[in-house]
C-alpha cells in the first residue's frame, strides 16, 4: 500500500545518521518509522517491546518486522542514554507517552514515563550533543493555567513539564529541541481512545458495519502521515533553542467526514451524536510550518479517502484489524 506512504517520503540525504524513534509501536511512532524506512533513512524502532503490528498496516508485516527493533523502557535513563551513544545516534523522534486515562489511573507511573522518560531523552541527547530532537507534547497542555476552557488533566500536567524542562535543557544546556502540540489524529492504525472514534467510523463503513460517533460539530483532522512528517522535518536538520508549535490539520465538522464516507459507499450506516469534542478544533499551525522544513498538507477528502482504501485492501487480503471498542 505504497500509496499511503508516498506523498511523505523524504531525501535521506537530509540526514547524517540513525534517527532513534521511541513510542515506535504506537500510531505515530508507525507511520514515522514507515516512512523513514521508506524513505532510505536509517532508523532505529524502539518500543518497551517490538511492535510492529501497527507499522505492518502501513508498510506490510514483513517490513515492519524488518525494521530495527530495540526494546527500550524511556524510564530506563542508563539505557536511554546507552543506546544513543552505542548506536551514534544523531536525531531523536521522542513519541513514547501515557495517554490520558492511562495517566489518570495510575498516576505516578504517568509521571515516570512522560516526565522522567522525557528527561531521559534530554539527558541523552546532552551528552551526546544531539541537535535534533523533537518530542511529543499535546493540545493537553493548552488546559494550564488551570481554570480556563479545556478540562485540565495529569496527562496535560506532565506535557506542561515537558515543554518547561526543555526550555531548561536549552537555556542552561544548549540542547535545541522542538516540542509539538498535536491535536486530534486521525488515519490507518489510530486505533485506541476517545478521539479514534473518527477512524474507527471509516473502518466500520469499509466492513458494512454501523457506527455512530459520539460527538458533532468542528473538529480537529490531523491526518496520522501528515502529523509523522512534521515530526520528521523537525529534525531534518540541525535545531538551535527550544520551541514548542501547535499542529492543528483541517479543522472541519464531524457531519462533513461522515458526506465523505457515504460518497465512497452510498450504503455506508455511519452518523454522529452528541455535543462537540472537548478540544480547540482549529489552533494555528502557521508557526510551525514556518519553522521547520515543508512538509504535505493532507485534506480531509484525501486522508479519509486513502484511510478508506487502505481499510478496504487490508479486508481483501484478510488482514483487517478488529474494530476498536
Ligand atoms: N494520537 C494523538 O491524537 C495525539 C495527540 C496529541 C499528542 N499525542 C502524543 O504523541 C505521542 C504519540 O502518540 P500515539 O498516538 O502514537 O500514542 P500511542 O499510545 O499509540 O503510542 C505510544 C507508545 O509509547 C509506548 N510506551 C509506553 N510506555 C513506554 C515506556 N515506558 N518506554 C517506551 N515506550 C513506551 C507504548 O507502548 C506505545 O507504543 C504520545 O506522546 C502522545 O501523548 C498524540
Amino acid at each position: 500500500m505504497d500509496f499511503l506512504t508516498d506523498p511523505f517520503l523524504v531525501s535521506s540525504d537530509n540526514f547524517d545518521g540513525p534517527v532513534l524513534v521511541t513510542g515506535a509501536g504506537g500510531c505515530i511512532g508507525a507511520w514515522v518509522c514507515a516512512i523513514l524506512s521508506r524513505s532510505g533513512v536509517s532508523v532505529i524502532a524502539s518500543d518497551l517491546q517490538p511492535s510492529p503490528a501497527r507499522a505492518g498496516l502501513i508498510i506490510g508485516d514483513q517490513a515492519a518486522s524488518a525494521l530495527d527493533w530495540v526494546a527500550l523502557d524511556v524510564t530506563d535513563g542508563a539505557a536511554v542514554a546507552e543506546l544513543v551513544a552505542s548506536r551514534k545516534v544523531r536525531a531523536i523522534i521522542h513519541l513514547a507517552g501515557l495517554q490520558v486515562p492511562f495517566c489518570a489511573a495510575n498516576p505516578a507511573l504517568g509521571a515516570r514515563v512522560n516526565v522522567e522518560g522525557t528527561i531521559n531523552v534530554l539527558e541523552a541527547a546532552r551528552a551526546n550533543n544531539i541537535k535534533r530532537l523533537t518530542f511529543a507534547s499535546s493540545v493537553a497542555a493548552l488546559s494550564f493555567p488551570a481554570g480556563g476552557p479545556h478540562k485540565e488533566t495529569l496527562y496535560g500536567a506532565y506535557k506542561v513539564a515537558n515543554e518547561q524542562t526543555a526550555f531548561v535543557y536549552w537555556a542552561d544546556w544548549q540542547v535545541p529541541s522542538i516540542g509539538m502540540r498535536p491535536n486530534v489524529v486521525y488515519g490507518l492504525a489510530r486505533d485506541q481512545g476517545m478521539s479514534s472514534k473518527t477512524t474507527v467510523v471509516i473502518q466500520a463503513a469499509a466492513m458494512g458495519k454501523a457506527y455512530d460517533i459520539p460527538f458533532t460539530g468542528a473538529y480537529s483532522w490531523l491526518y496520522a502521515g501528515e502529523a509523522a512528517a512534521a515530526f520528521i522535518a523537525a529534525i531534518s536538520q540541525d535545531g538551535e533553542g527550544a520551541h514548542i508549535f501547535d499542529m492543528n490539520g483541517r479543522c472541519e465538522s464531524v457531519e462533513s467526514s461522515l458526506e465523505i464516507v457515504r460518497k465512497l459507499d452510498g450504503s455506508a450506516q455511519v452518523s454522529a451524536s452528541g455535543t462537540q469534542f472537548p478540544f480547540p478544533p482549529d489552533l494555528d499551525e502557521t508557526a510551525l510550518r514556518t519553522h521547520v522544513a515543508d512538509y504535505p498538507t493532507i485534506s480531509l477528502q484525501q486522508g479519509i479517502e486513502d484511510t478508506w482504501r487502505a481499510f478496504k485492501q487490508l479486508e481483501k487480503s484478510g488482514r483487517m484489524p478488529a474494530l476498536p471498542e
